[in-house]
């Protein structure tokens, strides 16, 4: 079974519709997304509804918190600016129908926080929390040793940089996504960062995200064009959206 694992979306519609299509023309036929559907982007409404036809599952990222439940303090201004602008078009009213209820249940109630498949092991942060980033080998170090024994691989999402932590007899070894030949999936206990669908933050503006293939045991990164400048366009015609969340999408940071 070709698996698609994508995550942090951050209510990037057009970016999502382009990897859709990819990931029809790759032959996956699961979608798992590991969180932040919404947060930064000017579509949160069109994401949610995506997810909530087409995803097998989605986690909670903490945007996806912050916007239905309370902002945290370590939100910077110009999340916490996104945050209100998106809780705005979320929250729902008897007004704009009885989807918006449907839409707000599904943010507040159906998200998971960790999901495990046979020995995969998918969290939006770390297993412990979707605040905590797996952001080099300490980190990475501390969550391998918290797995449980029959996970052989745990995918992330989160810090938006899309990269691979390989458990080995020598220590942990750190892998970049574009790798030439990336190690089999169970050859090895493994992290996988899957990147970021909505807003990549690895000088690479293409939206990322994984293909896993349970069978031949390989996955692989995709990165997708998009039209960037369009949800450039849709930000700036947002009032209250902070206009660095568009600037930032032309650089990938
Ligand atoms: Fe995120």
């Amino acid at each position: 079974m070709r698996v698609a694992v994508i995550s942090d979306i951050h209510a990037n519609f057009i970016a999502l519709k382009a990897v859709m299509d990819d990931i029809r023309a790759q032959g996956a036929t699961k979608i798992f997304c590991l969180g932040d559907l919404v947060g930064y982007g000017p579509a949160p409404r069109e994401v949610v509804d995506i997810a909530m036809l087409k995803f097998e599952f989605t986690l909670r990222g903490n945007h996806d918190e912050a916007v239905t439940f309370k902002l945290p303090k370590q939100f910077n201004p110009v999340a916490a600016k996104s945050i209100f602008w998106t809780r705005e078009r979320l929250k729902p009213d008897p007004q704009s129908g009885s989807h918006s209820f449907r839409r707000w249940n599904f943010l507040c109630k159906k998200l998971k926080d960790v999901v495990q498949v046979d020995d995969f092991l998918f969290a939006h942060g770390t297993p412990k929390s979707f605040y905590e980033y797996v952001d080099g080998i300490k980190a990475a170090k501390k969550v391998f040793a918290i797995l449980s024994p029959e996970i052989t691989t745990l995918l992330v999402g989160h810090s938006h940089i899309p990269v691979v932590f390989l458990e080995t007899e020598q220590g942990i070894r750190v892998l970049n996504y574009d790798t030439p030949k990336l190690p089999k999936l169970r050859e090895h206990r493994m992290i996988i960062n899957v990147g970021s669908v909505g807003q990549p933050r690895d000088g690479d503006p293409r939206a990322c995200y994984v293909i896993i293939d349970d069978e031949t045991n390989e996955f692989i990164y995709r990165r997708v064009e998009y039209d960037v400048e369009e949800v450039v366009r849709q930000i700036y015609a947002k009032a209250g959206l902070p206009k660095d969340n568009a600037h930032r999408l032309r650089g990938g940071y």
